[in-house]
């Protein structure tokens, strides 16, 4: 029988580090399968999954930019992603051979904030894009309380509010972050090559959480400036793998091994 595989799907592609962070858990676990990246262009994406769906070998697809929203068009929606983020990022074949779309942004987004009481809680979120959305589900699964959504179109972040059902108010990037429980960054904005994010978290409370999205840096300025006053932070990579363990349990049916999750941040960065 041929080998399973799963594989991620976007263009470009060649930077994704969804492989490196599949391969380790396949082999760590010792599962005889593949994850592999595939450059599938936006006119090829109705050929990509037309093909897939009958490959027996096949286990599923990440799908990364520019896809994630094309993508619902050749999938079953079966949780209500689209009407809920708009966008999936994963794509397996359930049991009666229908492709399956779902997103696993939002859980892996949602899983390192485990551990805090965000419930009613004031939550800043900075960006109204795809990501911001993934992110503004899963707070409002969490039940936070007022978010002030800071984007530079304004009234694109006021739908996203309402959309999602959350309190709160969207105001422009450049207004002040309002005393917050949790700050998260959901923009590229601080990546390299991007331009920097400048907030002042003077007003901030001492326990509060800045959560980055991006990793690359692993250190943005936001956090740095997190880490200056002692507040505690979470960085990109934790999303990314976040996202990435959900997908592996869909794709191979075993769960990951997050006690060597400092080992693959290790490969991740290297
Ligand atoms: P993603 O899917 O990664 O979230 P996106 O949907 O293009 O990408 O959203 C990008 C987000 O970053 C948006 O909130 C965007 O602001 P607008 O909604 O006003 O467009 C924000 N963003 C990107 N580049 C920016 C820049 N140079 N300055 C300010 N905001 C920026």
């Amino acid at each position: 029988m041929t080998r399973p595989y799963a594989e991620v799907i976007g263009d470009p592609i060649s930077h994704s580090k969804s492989p490196r962070i599949h391969g380790f858990w396949l082999e760590a676990l010792g599962i005889d399968a593949d994850y592999r990246a595939t450059h599938v262009t936006p006119d090829a994406l109705p050929h990509y999954f037309a093909g897939r769906r009958d490959d027996p070998a096949w286990r599923g697809c990440n799908i990364t930019v520019p896809h994630k929203v094309d993508a619902l068009a050749h999938v079953e929606d079966h949780g209500g992603v689209r009407a809920a983020i708009g966008a999936i990022n994963t794509a397996i074949r359930a049991e009666d051979g229908v492709l399956v779309g779902t997103n696993t942004d939002a859980a892996g987004f949602a899983a390192p904030l485990n551990p805090f009481d965000l419930a009613g809680k004031p939550v800043t979120v900075i960006g109204a894009g795809g990501a911001a959305r993934a992110v503004l589900f899963a707070l409002a699964g969490i039940g936070v309380g007022p978010v002030t959504l800071l984007n530079r179109n304004v009234e694109k972040g006021a739908a996203l509010l309402s959309s999602f059902g959350l309190d709160g108010q969207a105001v422009a990037l450049d207004s002040a972050v309002p005393p917050s429980a949790l700050l998260v960054n959901t923009t590229s904005l601080g990546m390299t090559g991007q331009p920097p994010l400048d907030l002042d978290l003077s007003v901030l409370p001492g326990d509060a959480i800045v959560y980055d999205i991006v990793y690359a840096p692993l250190e943005t300025g936001l956090l740095a400036a997190a880490r200056a006053r002692g507040l505690q932070t979470i960085d990109g990579l934790e999303m990314l793998i976040g996202q990435a363990a959900v997908a592996f349990a869909l794709f191979f049916g075993a769960e990951p091994p997050r006690d060597r999750d400092g080992e693959l941040r290790g490969i991740l960065l290297g």
